[in-house]
């Protein structure tokens, strides 16, 4: 197994599969991977379809704007927001847990005051389509995770964020309303070993310079 670091490093998108299976106990390791993300207020409002069934990857290929390799991974995770991980029953249960695990005396700041922990559990419900942006980051961050923890268990993935004109995803699996596709993560034992792609210059990312250090 790759450190993160040897992960984050070798990871590359993987659009060619062998067709051999990969073992249950890589699935549970991805899906694991995703559980332990970090999300705002604990939210966790990642939700996963696994895909292993012949006919259902054809179906997801040709949703997914025709991407081959969709079809010919082992496997496929179709990663979801569920927007009820929003709701207030939702909020009050994790703040629930919060306190019984300790984690709430851990908080700094406006968290750590009670009062403006209660003013925060107890706004009302809104439309729950408010928090689609806040559920797609939190679950993008699972999904890397799943990227990664493929990488590193010797496997390839590509993400897929071309989900289809709208609707297919949740007409094929069934979908509640409050749960949207948001990316597919093919995986497999990788039949190709691209070269990295360019990334830009440290410099082009720093919105000013390092700050100097003296020792
Ligand atoms: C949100 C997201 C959506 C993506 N969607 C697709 C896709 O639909 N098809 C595809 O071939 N690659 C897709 N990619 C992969 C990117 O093209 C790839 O990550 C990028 O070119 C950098 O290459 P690397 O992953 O090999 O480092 C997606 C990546 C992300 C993060």
């Amino acid at each position: 197994m790759l450190t993160v670091t040897q992960a984050i490093r070798q990871r590359r998108s993987i659009r060619r599969f062998k067709p051999d299976l990969m073992p249950d106990d890589a699935i549970l390791e991805i899906l694991e991977a995703a559980r332990l993300a970090p999300s705002s207020s604990n939210r966790q409002p990642w939700r996963f379809i696994v895909v292993t069934d012949k006919d259902e990857k054809t179906r997801l290929r040709k949703i997914c704007f025709d991407q081959a390799f969709i079809e010919e991974a082992p496997v496929v995770f179709v990663c979801c927001v569920d927007l009820t991980a929003y709701s207030k029953a939702s909020r009050e249960k994790r703040s629930q847990e919060s306190i019984d695990y300790g984690v709430t005396e851990t908080l700094s700041g406006y968290f750590a005051d009670p009062a403006f922990r209660e003013l925060f559990l107890n706004e009302p419900d809104s439309d729950l389509n408010v928090h689609f942006t806040s559920a797609m980051a939190n679950t993008y961050i699972a999904v890397e995770h799943m990227a990664l923890t493929a990488t590193a268990l010797g496997l390839g993935s590509c993400w897929v964020g071309a989900l289809g004109e709208g609707g297919e995803l949740t007409e094929m699996f069934g979908l509640q309303p409050t749960t949207l596709p948001v990316a597919v993560l093919p995986v497999g034992y990788p039949a190709q070993d691209p070269p990295p792609r360019p990334r830009i210059p440290l410099s082009d990312i720093l919105l000013r310079p390092l700050p100097v250090r003296s020792k």
